[in-house]
């Protein structure tokens, strides 16, 4: 199937439910709106009639007094009046609401000897104020809604003359349907014909807006990835395009990182290639020199061919052992456990490794360590990592007879440890080099000094994981100061 928006059939589309909803609300917001009005209506007609007859009881009652005691002259009273006065009923209460007479021009049932005197008596004691007042219709005859009543004097009780008027109101016989129907098919037609319209005028421009973007899309989808949805509204329509463009910036922020992740990875397999080619290209060639002149080479060129195949095999191991741990921090394998520990005795210890060489090389190690000691909270066996190439670099940058001095102090709630040489420094070009893998220096004096490039990267690394960093200060021919700071060990980590 197919669910491109351009096939998008048009009933499944939200203009055509946008007017459906769009109908049903028209048609019950016009049914609504009517039937109100038609209550409305009817209220005030019954206001007005009840206010122009208000006074027709008291007179009624006034004709009633002298006769009330006779029950036929005053039930011919009450028919004659009727028969005058078309749209009356007429009826005479005792006060409990009981009826005792009843008279009506159209026929009309009693269907109840009895009705609730309630409104009765608020209608003789409320003011205009209280109309319309409903009364409780004791006969057949619906369309009574208005009322008069007034008191006739009658010993010991009072009787009530009570008239109703009929005034209109629902005619029970004509079905909801036969009263309403025309208004509601006219309010559903007139509520189709404005959505119709409305639905076309959005229509339009919604789907010239949703095409549009759909394009943009499709475009997307076969390979431009620069494209962009040009719809700046504020609606859902225009936070699509916002998302979408978005996306689309993520997605090339992606494709150039896997770019430039690409080309690193390039550059560092021939880079790896190469510093693993030099140290075999020497070893095949005193090997090969050894066996095609096994006889003519004396003892002591046979030394130096082997102990030259020795040391380039330690650097191949040397090497290879600093790609794995470069290989594990760039995957994230790399997990750091702190605990507390003494930076100056790790020093000390890491220190011990390099005796013969500073011995060889008369190097002074001077030390300027924080008394009393604080504690770090840090992983040793990957702070030993870093400050054994920060001092393998010392002592190999250094000259003969040159000082290498080791010092801690606070910084900002942190041990900072440093170590500062009296060696060849850095060229300023140099230094926002130093920290990349494989960088070398491109003095030649310099290179003469065995390395891969690769420990710095180690130590920035290493310290990153611990969220420090490691700084340098240097100048060329002034020696290199190298830091980096630490948390101290607080006792509840
Ligand atoms: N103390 C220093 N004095 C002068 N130059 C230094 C010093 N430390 C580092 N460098 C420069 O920075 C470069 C990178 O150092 P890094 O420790 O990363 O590599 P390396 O020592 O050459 O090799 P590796 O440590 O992998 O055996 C060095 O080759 C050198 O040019
Ligand atoms: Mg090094």
């Amino acid at each position: 199937m197919n669910n491109d928006s351009a096939h998008l059939s048009f009933f499944r589309t939200l203009t055509f439910k946008l007017s459906v909803i769009l109908v049903i609300f028209f048609s019950i917001n016009g049914i609504a709106l009517v039937l109100w009005d038609q209550h409305d209506l009817l209220e005030g007609i019954k206001l007005d009639t009840q206010m122009a007859f208000a006074g027709e009881g008291t007179t009624l009652a006034r004709e009633l007094t002298p006769i009330i005691y006779d029950a036929q002259a005053t039930q011919s009273y009450l028919d004659s009046v009727a028969f005058y006065y078309q749209g009356m009923e007429l009826f005479i209460l005792d006060s409990s609401g009981r009826i005792l007479h009843h008279a009506s021009d159209v026929p009309s049932e009693i269907k109840r000897q009895k009705i609730s005197m309630e409104p009765v008596f608020a209608f003789i004691q409320g003011s205009e104020e209280d109309y319309p007042i409903d009364v409780d219709i004791p006969t057949s005859v619906d369309l009574s809604f208005v009322f008069s009543a007034a008191p006739i004097n009658h010993n010991p009780e009072p009787r009530y003359a009570m008239i109703t008027f009929l005034g209109g109101g629902d005619d029970p016989e004509l079905s909801f349907w036969e009263k309403y129907g025309a208004l509601l098919t006219r309010t559903i037609l007139f509520s189709l014909a404005i959505a119709a319209l409305t639905g076309i005028i959005i229509w339009a421009g919604f789907t010239r807006r949703v095409n549009r973007a759909a394009n943009k899309v499709r475009r997307f989808k076969s390979g431009n990835n620069h494209v962009k949805i040009d719809d700046n509204s504020r609606d859902e329509l225009g936070a699509v395009a916002s998302a979408f463009n978005a996306m689309v910036d993520r997605v090339d922020q992606m494709l150039k990182a896997l770019e430039l992740k690409e080309k690193s990875r390039s550059e560092l397999v021939a880079t790896v290639s190469h510093e693993l080619q030099t140290p075999l290209t020497v070893i095949q060639g005193n090997i090969e020199t050894m066996l095609l002149h096994q006889r003519e080479i004396d003892g002591p060129t046979m030394d130096h061919k082997l102990r030259t195949i020795h040391d380039q095999i330690n650097h191949l191991s040397n090497l290879i052992g600093d790609l794995f741990t470069i290989s594990i921090l760039d995957t994230g394998q790399m997990h750091i456990k702190p605990e507390a520990f003494l930076l100056s005795e790790l020093t000390e210890d890491t220190l011990a490794e390099f005796e013969h060489v500073i011995t060889d090389k008369k190097l002074t190690i001077q030390r300027d360590f924080l008394r009393p000691p604080e504690p770090v909270n840090a992983d040793p066996i990957r702070i030993r990592q870093v400050l054994r190439n920060l001092l393998s670099n010392a002592i190999k940058f250094t000259p003969a007879e040159g000082i290498i001095t080791l010092y801690t102090k606070m910084s900002d709630d942190m041990l900072e440890f440093s170590i500062a040489d009296t060696g060849c420094g850095i060229p300023q070009d140099e230094l926002e080099h130093i920290f990349d893998s494989f960088y070398r220096s491109r003095d030649t004096h310099k290179q003469k000094v065995k390395g891969t490039g690769l420990g710095l990267a180690i130590c920035q690394k290493i310290l990153g994981l611990h969220e420090s960093a490691l700084t340098v200060k240097s100048k060329e021919g002034e020696g290199a100061t190298f830091s980096f700071k630490l948390p101290i060990f607080s006792g509840t980590q």
